[in-house]
């Protein structure tokens, strides 16, 4: 697992040990407790290629959560990789308020083309929260200029995660990350998470007493005859609850949302910034339900894994709500500094090209087979409990005692465990809890595929015997 390009000589060994000594100091790491953090060994990443990650001293890991979801055609892409360099040869970065320019241009209309019918406006920002905190502007602002200002109320799933801005901390609901929050925030109507009832599906066109029957669709019938007059959106993720745990849905739940939206009148808000591009087996999640929202968020896979841009896609009815004279101020009074940044745009740009020159979507089916039926074989491992697996997206319960559905107790940190042993294995994943998510870029192999399950199983018997 090394090559010889890392920090093998004297002088490079002391930049490593200078450099971690500099990150203990002086970083502070997103979603770490600094404490655990300082008292482990840091991990510093010199270079990618491909669906690999090397560290300074040359260690070769597979990048098996796709650098946060992210990554979707590998690291050093070499078209990703010229789209970016021509780009900064003309242009790093200039505003979007006021001006425009091709790529952000060009990336708009090939978001238009690609993503479901309805969404023809396309707002820039810079990341998967910020892409969902502008949904709920313009979903709020829509309802107040479109006449019917009584529209405020939010609905979205128990185990919601939609970023860690205010707005997506709203929403959320895990408990772990936002309940310290809770008096900064509005409040949401809450409908239960469906998963429980994955295996059991939902005929969306069913009568109202038949949904009420069902245990994952009364719950979200429920909600909107008690609050359907007052509801301004409903905000989910589509077919999965990724950082809930990968939490499936039963088929038929989101084509319901979609009917029960439009019945009551509500917006229907999907936020595919981790399922968006290619990550569930289609290009969005959503297309596996033939369903269209009225705004869509897209981030994490827009620029390949390269670069922090984000999108909120709208259906041109919401955007005509925010036409008229400036002083009527129907305006959305909304936009970052780096919004639709150029060398970002590029790269999700060549990406979008990747797609289409590397077939990237006909292939997908038989990684997306192997990877099931890999990911699979860990059923067999003691320790493991349930296993939830959705296109190139898996997670995998570690349990202490699988028979009796027994937990480990949380200060075990088995997840985390599991994830650092991991590396030792040659890969790089990232637990949700106790559940190992593992997530690797499309462009992964099917002996890659086997490589990266091989280590988790091999860690997972190590940390939990
Ligand atoms: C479904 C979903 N929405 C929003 C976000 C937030 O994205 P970002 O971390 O880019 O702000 C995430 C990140 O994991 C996500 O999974």
């Amino acid at each position: 697992m090394t090559d010889r390009q890392g920090m093998g000589n004297e002088t490079e060994r002391l930049q490593a040990a200078r450099l971690r000594e500099l990150d203990a100091r002086h970083v502070w790491h997103p979603f770490t407790q600094m404490n655990e953090w300082q008292d482990g060994e840091t991990l510093l990443i010199e270079r990618g290629e491909g669906v690999y990650l090397y560290d300074v001293e040359g260690r070769r890991y597979l990048d098996g959560v796709s650098s946060l979801w992210c990554n979707v055609h590998g690291h050093r892409h070499p078209i990703i990789d010229r789209y970016v360099r021509e780009q900064l040869d003309r242009l790093a970065h200039s505003t979007f308020l006021g001006l425009s320019h091709a790529p952000a241009v060009r990336l708009a209309a090939k978001l238009a083309e690609i993503a479901p019918e309805r969404l023809t406006r396309v707002f820039f920002s810079d990341s998967g929260s910020t892409a969902v905190e502008a949904a709920v502007k313009i979903a709020y602002q829509y309802h107040q200029q479109n006449g019917e200002p009584a529209r405020t109320a939010f609905a979205a799933l128990s185990a919601a995660y939609h970023g860690d801005t205010l707005g997506s901390v709203s929403l959320g609901g895990i408990d772990l990350f936002h309940a310290a929050y809770r008096p900064l925030l509005f409040d949401v109507v809450r409908v239960p998470t469906p998963a429980p009832y994955r295996d059991l599906p939902i005929d969306p066109s069913a009568s109202d007493a038949e949904l009420a029957r069902h245990p994952a669709a009364a719950p979200l019938l429920d909600v909107f005859r008690r609050h359907g007059e007052r509801l301004c959106a409903l905000v989910m993720e589509p077919l999965v609850q990724g950082a809930a745990g990968m939490l499936l849905h039963p088929k038929g739940f989101l084509a319901l949302a979609r009917r029960l939206c439009d019945r009551y009148g509500a917006l229907l808000v999907l936020d595919e910034v981790a399922t968006g591009f290619g990550r569930t087996g289609t290009m969005f999640a959503c297309e596996q339900e033939r369903v269209a929202p009225d705004l869509m968020a897209v981030a994490k896979g827009l620029t390949g894994g390269y670069l922090p841009v984000a999108a909120t896609l709208a259906a041109e009815a919401v955007f005509d709500a925010f036409r008229g004279a400036p002083e009527s101020h129907r305006t959305f009074y909304h936009g970052h500094t780096y919004t639709a940044n150029p060398l970002g745009c590029a790269a999700a740009l060549g990406s979008l090209d990747v797609f289409e020159r590397e077939q990237v979507m006909a292939q997908l089916p038989e990684k997306v087979a192997h990877f099931k039926k890999a990911v699979e074989r860990l059923r067999g491992s003691s320790h493991v409990g349930d296993i939830r697996i959705i296109g190139l997206m898996a997670a995998v319960d570690l349990l202490r005692d699988p028979a009796g559905g027994q937990a480990y107790p949380e200060a075990w940190r088995m997840g985390y465990k599991v994830c650092m042993e991991a590396r030792r294995h040659g890969v790089i994943v990232r637990p949700l809890g106790d559940s190992v998510v593992l997530m690797p870029p499309l462009a992964v192999l099917p002996q890659e595929i086997d490589l990266l399950v091989a280590a988790i199983q091999q860690a997972i018997e190590r940390v939990c015997r």
